[in-house]
Parts: C-alpha cells; sequence; structure tokens
C-alpha cells in the first residue's frame, strides 16, 4: 500500500478501507508517514469527510496507538467524563467529588489548559502541595481507597491523538466533526472506563457554535462508544457565555467549592448537577429522578464537599481546600467600568479567556508557566443590566502592567445594547444511542 494513493482516494471523495486508516495511523506514528503527507490526507478527510464506519476506524486505530489504563482492579462501573472544553468550565472540580460521593468510583485523567480554555490539572495545582502526576499505582489505590482519584495522564495514550492533533492545530483542520470525535473518543476509549459521559458544549466560546452541528458531534461519539462496547451519552450545554463568574485557576476552585457548599452561581449549579445526576444513572444509581435527588442530598449534607478535602489530602495538598491558606490570591486587583449603559446581550467568551490568559492565567505553548493566582471575576454577564461607570468585571493579576491588554480585551468581549437579549436555555439536548431529546 501507498500512502500517496490513500491520500488521492480521499481527495476524491471515496471511502477508506479499515486497512487504509490502519496503515495510515500506524505509519504516521512510526515516522514512516511524513509531517506533510499526514497534513493532505488530514485536509482530504476535512473537506470530503469521514463517514461514521471510517470514523469508527479512526477512532480504534488512534486508541489501539499506545498504551490502555486498565481499571478492571477497581470494583464497580467506572464512568469517565469528557468536557469539549470552554472557558470557566470547572465542572469536573465539583462534578468527580459529587459522583465519588454517591458511591460511583471516579477515576480521572485530565488535561492541563492550552491556548484560552482552563485544564483541570492547573485548577488543582492551585491547592497547595496538591500532586497531580500520580503513578498508575497511586491512581487506582487513590481510586480503591476514597472512591476518587484525579491526575495528568499516566501512561502513553492515544499518541496517535498527540501527534494528530498538533498537526491539526497548525493546518487549520481541528474544527472537523469526525476527526474531533476519533480525537475525543479514542483517548476515552483507552482511559479505561467502562461507561462515558461527554459535556458537548455549544454556542460562541465552543468548537460547535450551533445546536444542530453540536447534536451532530454528540451522536457520532455516542455512535462510535456504543459500537466499542462502552455505554455513551452526551449532555449538551450552553457555552455562549462563560460558565460562572470565575476564570482562572484559583479563583475557579473557589467556586466551585462554593458550589459544593450549596452556594454559588446558578448557571454552574445546574450544568454541574445535571452532569452529575447522569453519570450517576449511567453507574447504575437508579433512574434520572432519583439520580437528581442523590445530587441534592450529597450537596445538602455535606458529603460531596467532604470527598473533595478527602481527595486533596490524599493527593498531597498541605490544607483544606477551603481553609484560605490553601490557595495564593493576586496582589493586583482592577475593577473595569461598562463605557455605556445598558443589557449585557452577549459574550464572545473566547476573549474572556483570552483576557484572562493575558493577565497570567494561562499559557502559550505546553511548558509556558502560569501565575494560578491570575483571571477574572464577572460581574455582570448576558442578561444583566450595567450602568455606564458601574463594574463589569474584576481582573486578578501579579502584574500591573498586564492590565491595560487584558481590560481592552474585556471590553471587546462585552456586547451591550438598549434591548434585553432572550436567555438561552443552559441544558440544551440529552443524547443516547436511543434518544436525542432538546429542552
Ligand atoms: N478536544 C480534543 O481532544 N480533540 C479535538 O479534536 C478537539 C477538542
Amino acid at each position: 500500500m501507498r500512502i500517496v494513493d490513500v491520500i488521492e482516494k480521499k481527495r476524491d471523495g471515496k471511502e477508506l478501507s479499515t486497512d487504509e486508516i490502519n496503515f495510515f495511523i500506524n505509519g504516521f506514528c512510526d515516522g514512516r508517514i511524513s509531517d506533510y503527507q499526514a497534513a493532505a490526507l488530514i485536509m482530504a478527510a476535512f473537506i470530503r469527510g469521514l463517514n461514521s464506519r471510517e470514523t469508527a476506524d479512526l477512532t480504534n486505530a488512534m486508541t489501539n496507538s499506545g498504551d490502555r489504563m486498565d481499571l478492571s482492579e477497581i470494583p464497580g462501573i467506572k464512568v469517565d467524563k469528557h468536557s469539549t472544553g470552554g472557558v470557566g468550565d470547572k465542572t469536573t472540580l465539583v462534578v468527580a467529588p459529587i459522583v465519588a460521593s454517591c458511591g460511583i468510583p471516579v477515576a480521572k485523567m485530565s488535561g492541563r489548559g492550552l491556548g484560552h480554555t482552563g485544564g483541570t490539572i492547573d485548577k488543582l495545582e492551585a491547592i497547595k502541595g496538591f500532586r497531580t502526576s500520580l503513578s498508575r499505582s497511586e491512581f487506582i489505590a487513590g481510586v480503591k481507597e476514597i472512591g476518587i482519584a484525579i491526575s495528568g495522564q499516566t501512561g502513553n495514550l492515544a499518541p496517535a491523538d498527540k501527534k494528530l492533533y498538533a498537526l491539526r492545530d497548525v493546518t487549520a483542520t481541528v474544527n472537523s466533526i469526525p476527526l474531533i470525535a476519533s480525537s475525543i473518543m479514542s483517548k476515552k476509549l483507552a482511559s479505561g472506563a467502562d461507561k462515558i459521559i461527554l459535556d458537548v458544549k455549544t454556542g460562541s466560546g465552543a468548537f460547535m457554535k450551533t445546536l444542530d452541528e453540536s447534536i451532530e458531534l454528540a451522536a457520532e461519539m455516542v455512535s462510535i462508544g456504543d459500537r466499542m462496547g462502552k455505554k455513551t451519552v452526551a449532555v449538551i450545554t450552553d457555552m455562549d457565555t462563560p460558565l460562572g463568574r470565575c476564570i482562572g485557576n484559583s479563583l475557579e476552585v473557589g467556586e466551585a467549592i462554593e458550589v459544593l457548599g450549596g452556594k454559588g452561581p446558578e448557571d454552574l449549579k445546574t450544568v454541574c448537577f445535571e452532569l452529575a445526576a447522569r453519570m450517576l444513572e449511567l453507574g447504575g444509581k437508579g433512574d434520572i429522578g432519583g439520580c437528581r435527588e442523590l445530587v441534592r442530598k450529597s450537596i445538602a449534607d455535606g458529603s460531596a464537599l467532604d470527598k473533595l478535602k478527602q481527595l486533596a489530602l490524599r493527593q498531597g495538598a498541605l490544607f483544606d481546600p477551603w481553609d484560605e491558606r490553601a490557595m495564593d490570591e493576586a496582589p493586583v486587583r482592577y475593577q473595569v467600568m461598562a463605557p455605556f449603559e445598558g443589557y449585557v446581550t452577549s459574550m464572545r467568551s473566547e476573549l474572556v479567556g483570552k483576557a484572562s490568559m493575558i493577565l497570567g492565567a494561562g499559557r502559550e505553548t505546553k511548558d509556558s508557566p502560569i501565575d494560578p493566582t491570575a483571571g477574572i471575576i464577572l460581574l455582570k454577564k448576558t442578561g444583566d443590566y450595567v450602568g455606564k461607570g458601574e463594574a463589569i468585571a474584576q481582573l486578578h493579576t501579579s502584574s500591573g502592567q498586564l492590565l491595560k491588554e487584558a481590560e481592552e480585551m474585556l471590553f471587546d468581549a462585552y456586547v451591550i445594547s438598549s434591548e434585553a437579549a432572550a436567555a438561552r436555555p443552559l441544558i440544551q439536548a440529552y443524547i443516547d444511542s436511543d434518544t436525542a431529546i432538546r429542552f
């Protein structure tokens, strides 16, 4: 087989066989296929598309390109959660302790932030002493002992996706439903869970801007999971506006603790509680109504918050996560004032994420340092009325020199007008292999 023939076939819109897809992924991983040939094939797939069978084969080949985590020694149904990413998305920090406190084991491998979106690992590392690089045995022991462990990737999971994603990032081929679906699902399948819940974000701050596209992406991933024998469901949640009020690592941990303590912003609570209930349902804890009640109880009786404490202390935190000594605070604070009055009709979430990154919360490249205290508290969000000169946001940083650029970016992020916009539902759809419900 020759890669040039495979490229030509996809360029001409034909269907690739399983063997051709395996040949591509194996050759790309071992260096026989060059980056420029891989980029050509990926661009052809981007333009011509891949059908469900080809997408499943691509996922399978990428899943088999490295290690597969074996979680079988942990008793019970292991349910993994994945979010397609957004600004202020700290749901794992809330959902994982709730689910673990209700008796479903959580063995969660998470990533770091890159660009304008955050990552759970950076957020947890804002807690002094919290260790996120666990060996495989430490990871498993954590789940067995307290029902939860969260670690950066252990082992070499789906290396083909890592290579391919780096190439897609610089060849304008990220935004393709089959390529995103196979990328996400290859990592989830390699990480060893029995069942998978996907939080597919929709709106201006998400990969998928419309509900129709988001449903298509979700349905593709659900179908891949089910084909591979791992029941998968998806909840489509709004990412037109950043989730909650805090963006930035220590600020987001603080907000997650508020929600676990029964307080915090309503939008964040709604999304987290629904995801937690769906995870419990997948884990066999009863019907969705009963699972929502379990979530409510775990917050009301403090068991979810206590689970976060157990997790933090077991993974090396020096203090309880809510102790004021647990995280540093930014030395510089600055209020951004509304330039004129009106209603916030929409927010360009991506710009909010970028402004937070400018303040020090995000990284340009995989190895750049971050400032855990940096970030933004949104005092006004979509739907709110603001008076001229009223504070719309508070910037947190370690360096006053960063404020001006971040402030300008934030001005661009807010769309303020005289007419209020209609509210968007937070939970927009639920998809499993039998159902697609729009709310
Ligand atoms: N997240 C991933 O892991 N892969 C993609 O392609 C897009 C988002």
